[in-house]
């Protein structure tokens, strides 16, 4: 099985998880290919919810072509759960997110969110977190000085580029990646993260910090992981 196949078997898994609900219930929708499967996969079954609310402008899009009503975060007091994949989980549920740049609409609804159901492939499951550059989305005028105080804490600092620049083409690859909210972000690798909490709130700290990509205070509650030998549920 190659990781698509995995990526679209827990979205599958996801969507008879999220059927279980009551009916009539707003459900959180994350970002990502694994989130993609997720949304396709429950698309006949849309009117089960009377709503979602989706944390990226890409969400949206996918969540109205398959008829899904999107609300507005503001007008929403109750979510019973939030699904969204991770670039990377601990054996506790923390997760480095961020990978596709949505980090910061994500861990508004996982805040709101009863559950976080965590779905991916077991190639996102670690000892340790930081093998996967850590994101930091920023406000684009603190780039210099939040750069230096993350630097301090070991890691090796650079800012996401936009997609669309063609080195090969001769493009200076010097256009920042904007995110949805008009920030910008700080991809840190080579980051040991031990204790996950202290560095979330650390980061947290900096003036300029919108979010950091760790998800520790609003880890995962449940795992779908899948393996070639299917889907394994876990819960923290
Ligand atoms: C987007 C995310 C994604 O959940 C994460 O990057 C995983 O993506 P994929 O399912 O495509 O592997 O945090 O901001």
């Amino acid at each position: 099985m190659n990781q698509d196949q995995l990526k679209q078997m827990v979205g599958e898994a996801a969507r008879d998880e999220v059927l279980k609900l009551p009916a009539g219930q707003v459900l959180g929708v994350g970002t990502g290919s694994t989130a993609n499967y997720f949304i396709d996969a429950l698309a006949p079954h849309c009117d089960h919810f009377a709503g979602t609310v989706s944390s990226s402008n890409a969400t949206t899009e996918r969540l109205l072509k398959h008829g899904f009503k999107v609300l507005d975060p503001n007008d929403v007091t109750s979510l019973p759960a939030y699904v969204d994949g991770a670039d990377e989980i601990n054996s506790l549920g923390h997760m480095i997110k961020g990978g596709g740049g949505a980090l910061t609409r994500e861990k508004i609804i996982a805040s709101m969110a009863k559950q976080f159901i965590c779905i991916c492939d077991s190639s996102k499951q670690v000892a340790v977190l930081g093998n996967f550059a850590l994101p930091v989305e920023i406000i684009p005028l603190a780039k210099g000085e939040v750069m230096r105080q993350l630097e301090k804490l070991g890691g090796v600092v650079s800012l996401r580029l936009a997609k669309d620049t063609r080195a090969d083409l001769g493009q200076t690859p010097s256009q920042a990646f904007v995110t949805d909210n008009g920030g910008w972000i700080l991809d840190v690798a080579g980051l040991k993260i031990t204790d996950p909490v202290r560095t979330e709130s650390l980061i947290n700290q900096i003036a300029g910090v919108i979010t950091v990509g760790l998800f520790a205070k609003e880890k995962a509650n449940v795992l779908l992981v899948s393996n070639a030998a299917g889907v394994e549920r876990i819960t923290f």
